[in-house]
């Protein structure tokens, strides 16, 4: 079965770049750009990914994208979770970047976009393998900020492929958000929006009704809510599941714990992703290893799975007839 999930062709469709930060490149990163780090060797920081919940685990995110600086250190970031990714099969990657969590470190948008577009171009012409951008909100932040995050983004709208809506979800719910994703509407960029990791299913019903997203991130918590899991079957709303990163921050306990199954026999359009692979102990291959592990699934589930995402990529018409 590994042999099979790791040629399966995946499309990975939530993904944090700043998530992707092994610990060996942040102690490279760190010492080319003379960042103090508040641990002693690589195991030190492995040792330290022991979260008990979303917020702790973003206390150690921001921490550790400290040593981010420069467009080389996101090309450099990029490119080595692009290179570990295409040698686990993953042949298209759609990433979220959090640009308030640079700007505010000082850090100016502009390296943000010039290093990662130059590492989307490489890996295009070196891998073969697509790519899209999601310009993410911290919804912990006021929304203000992130209108002037999309403002400020203007000569980027041409690379955007969607905005995003991370980090803090409990009181903090899509209703906050209504004129940025609307502006982001009017500007003709897509949507999407993390809802229902941590926070109730009314958020992801906000998210839909109120944001307009065409995919929700996590949505877990919908199997607490009848209705709401007949509307997102009906209406074929894309979850981008992420099973290793919900045992992680403790969303469910166990992976035998986890509600995949349940999502899946609700009729509802699925897909695998590894959300922040340097922090919740693995990649792509994992988290579908890990499936595989817990649900015992045939390769027909895992195709079903691999192709759902596939279809809701953006990608052009052209691309995704190449990747099915
Ligand atoms: N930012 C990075 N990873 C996240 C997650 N799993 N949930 C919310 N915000 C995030
Ligand atoms: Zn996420």
């Amino acid at each position: 079965m590994r042999d099979f999930l790791k040629r399966l062709p995946k499309a990975e469709l939530h993904l944090h770049i700043e998530g992707s930060l092994e610990p060996e490149l942040m102690f490279a990163l760190a010492e080319r750009n003379g960042v103090a780090l508040p641990y002693a060797s690589v195991e030190e920081v492995r040792a330290a990914y022991d979260f008990s919940d979303l917020q702790s685990f973003l206390d150690l995110y921001f921490q550790g994208m400290s040593v981010l600086r420069t467009a080389e250190d996101f090309h450099d970031l990029a490119m080595d979770y692009f290179t570990r990714a295409h040698a686990e099969g993953v042949v298209h990657i759609e990433m979220h970047v959090d640009p308030q969590a640079h700007i505010a470190r000082g850090v100016e948008l502009a390296a943000v976009m010039e290093g990662l577009g130059r590492a989307r171009r490489r890996a295009e012409r070196e891998l073969g393998m697509s790519t899209a951008l999601i310009l993410a909100f911290l919804r912990d932040r006021p929304a203000e900020e992130a209108m002037a995050v999309l403002e400020s983004a203007a000569p980027y709208w041409e690379l955007l492929d969607a905005v995003g809506l991370d980090s803090a979800e409990r009181g903090n719910p899509p209703s906050k958000f209504v004129e940025v994703f609307e502006r982001a509407r009017r500007l003709g960029i897509p949507r999407v929006a993390h809802a229902g990791e941590e926070g109730p299913p009314e958020y992801i019903r906000e998210a839909l009704d109120q944001l307009d997203v065409c995919r929700i991130d996590h949505g877990v918590r919908c199997l607490e809510d009848s209705d709401l899991v007949a509307r997102l079957r009906d209406e074929a709303v894309v979850l981008t599941v992420c099973p290793l990163s919900n045992v992680r921050l403790k969303v469910v306990e166990t992976m035998a714990e986890h509600p995949f199954p349940q999502l899946l026999d609700a009729g509802l359009m699925l897909t695998i992703n590894s959300d922040d692979p340097a922090y919740f102990g693995g990649g792509m291959l994992d988290n579908f290893l890990a499936c595989h592990e817990a649900f015992g699934w045939s390769e027909e589930v895992f195709v079903t799975l691999a192709s759902s995402a596939i279809e809701a990529a953006f990608v052009s018409d052209e691309r995704r007839e190449e990747l099915r």
